[in-house]
């Protein structure tokens, strides 16, 4: 087949532009190289075309394509307010041009990066209530060091429980407001345009490659550069929030089985999770990280911040059953492997 693969020169589509060749396909990549991701003075790779798919036209590197599996974007969970615009112009005004540009060399088929943001804060069990959202937590609760969020309705203790594809959007950052969209955009695509959209959300991913921290990156890029200082992982909240970290070659993989099936889909968007199926908190993924460093045991703050989640986990079944894509890397594995795993300097 042939991909073009936007976001080609990043940390994820850097993987899925290998294991694509890998396997055969002819890949054409395109990416902005955006300074505020590799740095003011980047060397752009020649075999990828340098486009910011915000302003440059894409027509010429769609002829013959039969797939686009777009990872362009604005990563990370913004900083503040003053972020919106960028977001929205990066990841869904750019996602809306390449949709018409796909429409126009009559590409029917797009895998798309989503991520488990789309759900903010997940869903949860009350003994009273029943399946409920959590309640947005409190100043006053967090400054207290009561970091479980409570029950909206009864005010009482929760669980937090795996949720699956049809959980309810309730994005809480730019960036997620964004994903959300970018969903939007490329479904109301396949309704116009006949075509098929596999959207991938991604849980928390790490691996080689890995960009160095900026003040965008996710928890694994910043305890993984703070050990390359020889300065300790600092912890927020009391270490026991639960995610999902997934290697960086699994999300690869789900996106080449991706490209390779989406034309077998049903018209319009299916979403997946992409996760490891394997629950880690973060105070334990900070310890497995300096344990394999040899570094300085994990500090736990107490500190929080407010757009954060608690815990959130989503069932990787139905990737299981749709695209045949299990996890390969062991997070205890994968993770101790990134305490020496290269990072991307820029
Ligand atoms: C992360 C990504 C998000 C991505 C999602 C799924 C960022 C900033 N967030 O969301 O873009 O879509 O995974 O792949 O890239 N923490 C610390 N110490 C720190 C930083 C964070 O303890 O120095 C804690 C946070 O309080 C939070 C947890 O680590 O509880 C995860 O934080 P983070 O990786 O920033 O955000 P996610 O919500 O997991």
């Amino acid at each position: 087949m042939r991909i073009l693969l936007t976001g080609a020169a990043g940390f994820i589509g850097t993987h899925i532009g290998e294991q694509a060749r890998a396997r055969g396909h002819e890949v054409v990549g395109l990416d902005a190289y955006l300074a505020a991701a590799h740095g003011p003075d980047v060397a752009p790779d020649p075999a990828i075309a340098r486009r910011d798919l915000r302003t440059d036209d894409v027509d010429d590197l769609l002829t013959d394509v039969d797939v686009v599996c777009h990872q362009a974007a604005m990563v990370g969970n913004g900083v503040d307010a003053q972020d919106l615009p960028a977001y929205a112009e990066h990841n869904d005004a750019a996602t809306a041009r390449l949709l018409a540009a796909m429409a126009r060399a009559g590409v029917h088929d797009v895998v798309l990066a989503s991520s488990m943001v789309v759900y903010g804060d997940g869903r949860y069990t009350c003994p009273i209530d029943g399946d409920v959202p959590p309640a947005d937590r409190t100043d006053a609760d967090l400054e207290a060091g009561r970091y479980e969020p409570r029950c909206p309705r009864c005010g009482g203790d929760i669980a937090w429980r795996e949720i699956d594809e049809s959980t309810p959007f309730l994005p809480r950052t730019s960036y997620a407001a964004s994903k959300v969209a970018q969903e939007h955009y490329a479904s109301a695509w396949c309704t116009l345009q006949g075509g098929r959209a596999i959207a991938l959300r991604y849980h928390n991913v790490y691996g080689p490659g890995m960009p160095a921290d900026t003040p965008y990156s996710g928890v694994a890029a910043i305890f993984r550069s703070a050990i390359a200082r020889g300065e300790a992982p600092r912890v927020f909240e009391d270490g026991q929030q639960v995610r999902d970290f997934v290697h960086v070659h699994d999300v690869a993989r789900a996106n080449v089985l991706a490209l390779e099936q989406v034309a077998q889909h049903r018209t319009g968007l299916t979403a997946y999770n992409v996760a490891s199926g394997r629950t880690f908190t973060i105070g334990q993924m900070a310890e497995t990280l300096s344990r394999a460093a040899g570094g300085s045991p994990p500090e736990l703050t107490g500190d929080y911040r407010r757009f954060d989640v608690r815990h959130v986990v989503a069932s990787p079944a139905a990737a299981r059953e749709g695209l045949g894509f299990t996890a390969e890397v062991a997070p205890e594995d994968g993770l101790a492997r990134l305490a020496s795993d290269p990072l991307r300097t820029r």
